[in-house]
């Protein structure tokens, strides 16, 4: 459930939908489909049995693999620790705006309508200090350990967030215009197919399942030796697909109902405007298309999302802590403080130049920096362990998997395939 909560964010609700517009609606929702079938699901196995494997941080974890060259581990995991750490600065962002926007209806209702206001309004001082907030409340989880509570918290509350999501889903389609954007998210248009939708599909796929930064391997690391990873995998795949799908069912219709009511979504040419939070005014729009229930909804909505956030910022922010905690044996207590706060620091002066540099900092993590440590991941697993060891750690918790047709094909795709694939997503645009 962890892993499945550290999976599902802002990438399926904000992320793929908006990619998704931007990017030729059913098109790109295809290409990603096969993305997460043929490159982000494998990889998840063998993060989740790097990690698991290795009883420790991802840099410890791949030096257990790697004793032939423990120095190339060492860089490996620490670039692995440092895009973790730069995904959580811009993610904290993000996050910072959902709870504003869960306070803000409450907020409005007593009469404090100004700061209701300024929390919804883009702005550097509404930024930095929302940011703070989120990322206060994700040190606060992490300095005691994912517990218990977090994780039931999670389970709990996620159903709740799908049923939520129905809902939406059913009110959408009595509006008028929902279906025009229906026919986009479902109805291919091909002529958008180029390389860079291919980069976009495959980054937003190593994104939403969380991989090349090492969260997976620490979640890994918590897996008891009785657990089944192969099918754990795949429960987490099939749960983070399935919310991303259902989030682009609700967004894209509600897009197209939001400028038949004439909120501006498209410019002259065509093309989504301010397609980063796009998000952020078509949902408030719809809530407010709702009237009374919709602010009630909306409140519940945001709420529910800011827990989805939490529940991936905290496996974001388990990379660096878990790293340093076990490499310098510092309390975990002061690690997550200290991490917390240069992250924070980080974040701080992404809110302060946000034009130039949000976007740069999240296509560099999450388009390149993502797929590329994969493809590492791969190589290491594929090329560096031996094929026994990788079968002892994959057999415990599932003893027929060495009959299997999964372990035939599976290892040799990750050697093979994996990395040339990867590699090939890349170079295809500059041939
Ligand atoms: N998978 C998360 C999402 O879709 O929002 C983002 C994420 C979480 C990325 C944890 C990386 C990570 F380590």
């Amino acid at each position: 459930m962890a892993a499945a909560g550290s999976a599902v964010g802002l990438g399926n609700v904000w992320g793929f939908p908006t990619q998704t517009a931007s990017n030729g609606g059913a098109a790109f929702l295809l290409i990603y489909l096969l993305m997460m079938a043929l490159l982000a699901f494998p990889m998840l196995v063998a993060e989740l049995t790097i990690g698991r494997y290795g009883q420790s941080n991802p840099i410890a974890s791949l030096r257990k693999i790697w004793v032939k060259n423990r120095l190339l581990a060492t860089i490996l995991g620490s670039t692995a620790m440092l895009t973790a750490s730069m995904i959580l600065s811009f993610y904290a962002i993000l996050a910072g705006w959902l709870i504003g926007f869960a306070l803000a209806p409450v907020l409005a209702l007593v009469g404090l309508d100004s700061i209701a206001n300024w929390l919804t309004t883009f702005g550097t001082g509404r930024n930095v200090l929302l940011t703070v907030c989120f990322m206060m409340m994700t040190v606060f989880v992490v300095r005691r350990g994912v517990s218990d509570g977090i994780e039931k918290w999670s389970s709990r509350l996620m159903p709740v967030l799908f049923v939520l999501f129905l809902i939406l889903i059913a009110y959408i389609f009595t509006q008028e215009g929902a279906t025009l954007g229906l026919e986009m998210y479902l109805i291919p248009d091909w002529s958008h197919v180029n390389g860079g939708l291919v980069v976009n599909a495959m980054g937003q796929a190593f994104f939403s399942l969380s991989l090349g930064v090492g969260a997976m391997m620490v979640y890994g690391s918590y897996l008891g030796k009785d657990v089944n990873i192969a099918k754990t995998a795949g429960q987490v795949a099939v749960i983070d697909t399935g919310v991303a799908f259902f989030a682009g069912l609700l967004i894209l219709p509600a897009m197209f109902v939001a400028k038949n009511n004439g909120v501006q979504i498209f410019n002259e040419v065509g093309e989504l405007i301010s397609s980063g939070n796009l998000v952020f005014v078509v949902l408030p729009s719809l809530f407010q298309s709702m009237g009374m229930v919709g602010e009630v909804v909306g409140v519940a909505f945001f709420v529910l999302m800011v827990i989805a956030a939490l529940t991936s910022s905290i496996a974001m922010l388990e990379v660096p802590v878990s790293c340093l905690q076990e490499e310098t044996q510092i309390q975990r207590d002061k690690a997550a403080l200290v991490l917390g706060g240069l992250i924070l620091l980080l974040s701080a002066v992404i809110a302060a130049n946000f034009e130039s540099l949000f976007d740069w900092v999240a296509t560099a993590s999450t388009l390149y920096m993502q797929p590329l440590l994969g493809m590492c991941w791969a190589v290491v697993l594929g090329w560096v362990w031996s094929r026994k060891a990788l079968l002892d750690e994959i057999k415990q918790g599932n003893p027929e998997i060495e009959t299997s047709l999964f372990w035939r094909i599976w290892p040799w795709y990750v050697k093979f395939v994996c990395p040339v694939a990867i590699l090939m997503v890349f170079v295809y645009p500059f041939v």
